[in-house]
């Protein structure tokens, strides 16, 4: 009992603590606690704190099931928050970034922003030069979605839902979206996704944390080690609109499939690179049936954390923060430069729905669309 009380006492002051361990509660303590985050369009926002077992932690909002911190033992059993990201909702509602973000409808580009389904041609809205990113101007990373408060606090789980109005962004039917985020005592952070529409339509729903292993805003991401369980990739244009073609990896910098480190080969003189600025490419998973498979796993030495992902996906961006420029300010007041941060998105292919030799992301009605991607977390 004595151990008890003072994990209570955290998780009600969760918002704007961080304390690790807690590792004596018993199966019945609250593994799930909620602060106010502000306000948006009129809804409340709140910040979630997922705590599990084994000494990490997780802090969600509801406002685009956005991952706020991750925090995460070390070699050492030290804590450390390894996601980038801001301390307050107003840096949120202006970044440009999508840190930490639930991406939807469509993750990554639909080239010029437009697409031909079952003989129809829909127009989106264009927000990345000629074509439509991450969802298009308001997509699922700026919106308040509702949360489940029925899901027992004695469970570290968060379950989001959100309808997506027919015709919002360009996008034809009323999608219902779930996103259920689950922190187990394995040290994972498990996020089920769920869809069904009322029109045919397409979908790619991905997660975007910038992680860094040595901790956010500690350097740069270049001597993280990273493999890649992909034998090909899927070249871009100078859009960064995917060309249909699926390439081999081995010979090119973009062959990951034994452990490399980020910054080997980033500065090579290759078309995909010069196009990319570094690495922003979807790799094609080498998938071993329908489940979760291995897609990526990365070591940071310094730290000794690994972090492994796994997806029933067929498709992951590698993106090595190539936009960061420094100008955010994050959390602590630290503030992320270039490459500071790496995302491994878990999708289907940038602009399937115009190119149909790539696996399709079209949904229909009487249709469940399910995936699953897990972050897990170790050290070495
Ligand atoms: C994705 C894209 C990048 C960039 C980031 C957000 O990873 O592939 O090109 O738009 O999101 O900055």
């Amino acid at each position: 009992m004595t151990q008890f009380f003072p994990c209570i006492l955290t998780l009600i002051a969760a918002a704007s603590l961080t304390v690790a361990g807690c590792s004596t509660s018993t199966p019945e303590s609250p593994r799930r606690a909620r602060a106010p985050f502000g306000h948006v369009d009129g809804k409340d926002v709140f910040i979630y704190t997922l705590r599990n077992a084994s000494g990490m932690e997780a802090r969600i909002t509801n406002y685009g099931g956005i991952v706020v911190s991750l925090t995460v033992p070390d070699r050492s059993k030290k804590p450390g928050d390894i996601v980038l990201g801001y301390d307050s909702l107003s840096s949120y509602l202006t970044g440009k970034s999508y840190f930490g973000a639930i991406v939807g409808r469509y993750g990554n580009r639909i080239g010029k922003a437009r697409f031909t389904l079952d003989g129809k041609e829909y127009t989106l809205n264009v927000n990345d030069g000629a074509n439509t990113l991450h969802g298009g101007l308001k997509g699922f990373d700026k919106v308040v979605w509702d949360v489940d408060e029925s899901t027992p606090a004695t469970q570290p789980v968060l379950s989001l839902s959100h309808l997506s109005n027919d015709g919002e962004e360009g996008y034809p039917g009323n999608l219902k979206a779930s996103v259920v985020y689950t922190l187990t005592d394995s040290n994972e952070l498990r996020i089920d996704y769920a869809a069904s529409t009322d029109k045919p339509t397409v979908l790619n729903l991905t997660h975007h944390s910038y992680f860094n292993l040595a901790g956010a805003g500690n350097g740069d991401i270049l001597s993280h080690q990273v493999m890649l369980n992909a034998d090909g990739f899927t070249p871009v244009d100078a859009g960064l609109i995917t060309t249909g073609e699926i390439r081999p990896v081995a010979g090119t910098p973009m062959d990951f499939r034994t452990p490399a480190a980020v910054g080997s080969r980033i500065g090579a003189s290759d078309e995909q690179l010069r196009l990319g600025r570094g690495y922003d490419h979807n790799w094609v998973l080498n998938r071993t049936g329908e489940g979760l498979s291995l897609a990526a796993r990365v070591t940071e030495s310094t730290s000794g954390r690994v972090m492994e992902v796994w997806t029933t996906q067929p498709g992951v961006q590698f993106y090595t923060g190539n936009f960061l420029d420094g100008t955010a300010v994050g959390k602590g007041g630290k503030t992320y430069a270039y490459r500071t941060g790496l995302c491994l998105e878990t999708q289907h292919f940038p602009d399937s729905p115009n190119k149909p030799s790539f696996p399709t992301t079209v949904l229909r009605p009487g249709e469940k669309f399910s995936s699953t991607t897990i972050y897990k977390f170790s050290t070495q």
